[in-house]
């Protein structure tokens, strides 16, 4: 099996171990590296990342260390992004960071002729925890939120195949059950995917 390039970015705004969104980064790291991949990975609730404010800050370039995890954005070939569904969509926090890093054209530019597409070659796996059951968030609310995500950011980027999973129940959920879970994310992270 070939290797993979791989940048895990824990998305909670909380950076203790304790959350499964930790957990979950963990284990995908683990099965990955396992497997020969090389991962880098990024806690969102290590990082300062400020509120971009207008569209002149978000045609330049964002600040250094922002600017240092686009560089690793764009030496990965695979993207998972993991994160809690706060209020139907993704963390506030995890907005800003998407925000600050799409910022100066990194993953797509406007021109005459309409958008073109800067990430292209890559793919992504979104990781997403929440309270409700999976299957609620997905057929009554369409999985909204995270759509936004999907398709309103990373596929714009030119990154697909897009794919996602969603652990719901999170707050009842039994430790085997999470264990479960767990082992199908290591799973992930041996394959890549
Ligand atoms: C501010 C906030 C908003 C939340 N909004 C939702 C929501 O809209 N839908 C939902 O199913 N769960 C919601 N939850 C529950 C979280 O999704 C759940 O606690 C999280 O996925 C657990 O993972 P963690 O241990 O990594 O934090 C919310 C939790 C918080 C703290």
């Amino acid at each position: 099996m070939d290797t993979r390039r791989i940048l895990i970015i824990n998305g909670h705004p909380d950076a203790a171990p304790a959350r499964l969104c930790a957990a979950l980064s963990e284990a995908y790291a683990k099965g990955a590296l396992a497997c020969g991949h090389e991962v880098r990975r990024v806690c969102l609730g290590s990082l300062d990342v400020p509120l971009l404010a207008s569209q002149a800050e978000f045609d330049t370039a964002p600040p250094a260390h922002l600017a240092a995890l686009q560089a690793e954005l764009h030496w990965a070939e695979h993207l998972v992004l993991v994160f809690p569904l706060w209020l139907g969509g993704a963390p506030a926090k995890l907005k800003a960071l998407l925000e600050q890093l799409m910022r100066g054209g990194f993953g797509f530019q406007t021109e005459a002729k309409g958008m073109s597409a800067r990430l292209g070659g890559r793919s992504a796996r979104l990781i997403v925890t929440m309270g409700m059951p999976a299957a609620l968030y997905r057929l009554y609310f369409g999985g909204q939120g995270v759509m936004s995500i999907e398709r309103g950011i990373l596929r714009l980027t030119g990154i697909s195949p897009v794919r996602d999973t969603f652990f719901g129940g999170v707050s009842t959920a039994s430790p085997a059950r999470r264990r479960a879970w767990l082992d199908r994310v290591e799973t992930l992270g041996a394959k890549a995917a």
